[in-house]
């Protein structure tokens, strides 16, 4: 070959394979991978320590382990040990021991897990307990007083609301929330707050009436 310092390969030559085992191209191929693995090594370890380095100032970070968490709770604090992933059901169910609210499908399906957060209802099975934190946390177990049930618990048992009871606890909570943002509401209105509430039962006729009534005596 014109110009070439190395003369052809013959047909009957060997492929190239020093007696190292290692080929010029393998050997190529290799360094390149090593180098841009170090790289991205290198561009994580940087990332990273951007991360740790750019804390939000007021801003509490948790986690990954245990941490003390404060909640409000049916109007008492609560110091609780949980991992930030824990959602504010366990946290009323597990550490606290608040039962009443049911978690059933545990994917923010069926409002059987509501709870308040500042009067609104949430499914506490899809709330972090450390998002509920600062917030005023009402359960069932804190919607009555010691000497009375709240008016739409009164209600449902006059009404006969329920039937597994499962869905209760959730469905009073939607109800007596509704009420306290609408001392007046139409039967549309309760199908309206209970929409997301599922009662396998078929109790709803009987809670919108027990709804109906509660409001009546809240008036009277
Ligand atoms: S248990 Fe929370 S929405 Fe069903
Ligand atoms: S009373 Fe049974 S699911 Fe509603």
């Amino acid at each position: 070959m014109p110009g070439s310092a190395f003369p052809p390969p013959s047909p009957d030559s060997p492929p190239e394979t020093p007696r190292s085992g290692i080929t010029r191209r393998g050997f190529l191929k290799g360094a390149g991978i090593t180098a841009a693995s170090t790289a991205l090594l290198e561009g994580v370890q940087t990332l990273r320590a951007d991360a740790e380095s750019e804390a939000t100032p007021g801003v509490t970070e948790f986690g990954p382990g245990a941490d003390s968490v404060r909640l409000h709770v049916n109007g008492a604090e609560h110091v609780l040990d949980i991992e930030p992933r824990t959602t504010l059901a366990d946290a009323l169910r597990l550490h606290l021991g608040l039962t009443g609210s049911k978690i059933v499908c545990d994917r923010g399906v069926c409002s059987g897990c509501t709870v308040w957060l500042d009067k609104i209802p949430v499914n506490s099975c899809m709330t972090l307990a450390i998002d509920a934190i600062g917030h005023h946390i009402t359960t069932i177990e804190g919607l009555s007083s010691e000497s009375e049930p709240h008016p739409v618990q009164a209600a449902f048992v006059r009404h006969d609301a329920m039937q597994c009871g499962y869905c209760t606890p959730g469905m009073v909570m939607s109800c007596a929330a509704l009420l306290e943002r609408n001392p007046h509401p139409t039967e549309h209105d309760i199908r309206h707050a209970v929409s997301g509430n599922l009662c396998r039962c078929g109790t709803y006729p009987k809670v919108f009436a027990a709804t109906l009534d509660a409001a009546g005596s809240r008036r009277a």
